[in-house]
């Protein structure tokens, strides 16, 4: 076992939480670093089907430590209720640990995140209406309140009443009222208070001592705040990089990076998706997949798997190796569209639209070593075919996804335990992601249980 981020490779729901639970086996720290109830990790184990939003999926293990990290949101009534459930279940809650920089979701910020929704029309994001666009702004503009700030009266009251005032103009209709805000944000505050402590310390202390960590992140490469489709994103950096700052974690401690994906692709919210399938396959693929959000109960955008996001999601996250997700979802459907390029359709094809879209970068006169002209000829042609995720959303609305065709297979796979035994149209189709991406699939998923797992 090495020190492993999970990172979602597409637009999130691609079955992190499966996976964290299946490593964790070999892990004695799962950490969450980031977001917050705005995710939704399903585990099904056996008879029982776990719905987790804050808790990483390590919990169903016993003996690990889990860890709410400094980078996340949390709510902390919504918080309880999820401890509360898996109690129920019969599931210890007692390894959980929060850190006390994490910042905190309140009643306002619910509010806010509909409000605003609300006024941005049909230009909306389709939040998760959680309030955590709401909960980062104010950490962004260092008025937020943190896990520690509740242990401690007077700053808890005197950040609550900044923020009120802030916010009045925004929720003076709302009927929310400071008193009963602080007064049930302290009564669950005194629950948590065992399980509260400097996580960082903690895992690195642990580290020492050779304990291995699993960095569980949330959403997808393509819902990170700086490298996904900006403005329809989440709110946190949902890449690698956001387990080093989330956790307190160095970078040089990661050994590797997971990066899991579905056999094709999935989106929930607005925002463009260019391989999205609005056919009868697009459907056949909602309903075996069961493709409703676990959060909301949306139906999510199902589409072919598109490789210029995986080998995007490969350099912004520096993947080591994928575990591809819900292949048996693909069976029976005769032929498989692989995206590959896409193709610019747009008008604007100027050379200022080239030059963000296509990467192409103006070779300076001064000179330069040769391995940064080198490198700036590899990213981008001054062409119509995109080989690399543009960065203007623009562009990216305008483009068509161009395909290799493979066979489908007919046959259940669902059963099958080792990659050799997988029908060959289902191997080539794994060995032309290795190909195109050139990074390993170490681990395949043909169902939801745990024993519905090929590991290479
Ligand atoms: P927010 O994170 O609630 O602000 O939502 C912002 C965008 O991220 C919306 O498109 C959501 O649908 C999407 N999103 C947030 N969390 C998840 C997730 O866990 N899975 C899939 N999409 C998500
Ligand atoms: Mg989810």
């Amino acid at each position: 076992m090495k020190n492993t981020v999970i990172v979602g490779a597409q637009w999130g729901d691609e079955g992190k939480g499966k996976i964290t639970d299946y490593l964790a086996e070999n892990a004695d720290i799962v950490a969450r670093y980031g977001g917050g109830s705005n995710a939704g990790h399903t585990v099904v184990i056996g008879n029982n089907t776990f719905k987790l939003h804050l808790i990483p999926s390590g919990i169903l293990h016993s003996g690990k430590i889990c860890i709410l990290g400094g980078g996340m949101v949390i709510d902390l009534e919504l918080l309880l209720q999820e401890m509360d459930n898996l109690e129920k279940k019969g599931v210890s809650t007692g390894n959980l640990r929060i850190s006390s920089n994490a910042h905190l979701i309140l009643p306002y910020h619910r509010v806010i995140d509909k409000i605003q929704e609300e006024r941005r029309g049909s230009a909306k994001i389709g939040t998760t209406g959680q309030g955590i666009g709401p909960a980062y702004v104010d950490k962004v503009a260092r008025s937020g309140i943190r896990v520690i700030d509740v242990f401690d009266e007077e700053v808890f009251d005197k950040k609550l009443r900044f923020n009120f005032e802030d916010k009045n103009l925004l929720i003076k209709d709302s009927g929310l009222i400071l008193e009963k805000i602080k007064s049930s944000v302290i009564k669950y505050a005194e629950r948590i208070k065992p399980l509260v402590c400097d996580t960082s310390l903690l895992i690195k202390e642990a580290m020492d001592k050779g304990a291995k960590v699993i960095m569980e992140g949330a959403q997808g490469t393509l819902l990170d705040l700086d490298f996904g489709t900006y403005p329809f994103v989440t709110s946190s950096n949902s890449t690698a990089g956001g387990a080093c700052t989330g956790l307190g974690i160095p970078p040089q401690k990661i050994e590797e990076v997971m990066g899991i994906t579905k056999a094709y692709t999935t989106r929930v919210g607005t925002g463009p998706f260019p391989t999205e399938l609005s056919d009868s396959t697009g459907e056949k693929i909602r309903q075996v997949g069961a493709e409703y959000g676990t959060t909301t109960g949306r139906q999510r955008r199902c589409g072919w798997l598109d490789l210029v996001i995986i080998k995007y999601s490969v350099r912004i996250n520096g993947i080591t190796g994928f575990a591809l997700m819900k292949l048996d979802v693909l069976t029976g459907i005769e032929k498989l569209n692989l995206c590959t390029s896409y193709e610019y359709n747009g008008s604007q094809i100027n050379y200022h639209a080239a030059r963000i879209g296509f990467c192409h970068s103006e070779r300076s006169e001064e000179s330069q070593p040769e391995i940064l002209r080198d490198a700036q000829d590899d990213c981008g042609a001054f062409d119509r075919k995109i080989k690399e995720f543009p960065q203007s959303l623009r562009i990216l609305e305008e483009c068509t996804p161009r395909y290799e065709e493979m066979d489908g297979w007919q046959e259940n796979i669902s059963e099958v335990k080792s990659f050799s035994l997988l029908l060959p149209a289902a191997r080539k189709y794994i060995t032309a992601i290795e190909d195109f991406t050139k990074v390993p699939v170490k681990i395949i998923s043909v169902g939801p249980e745990r024993n519905q797992t090929i590991v290479r």
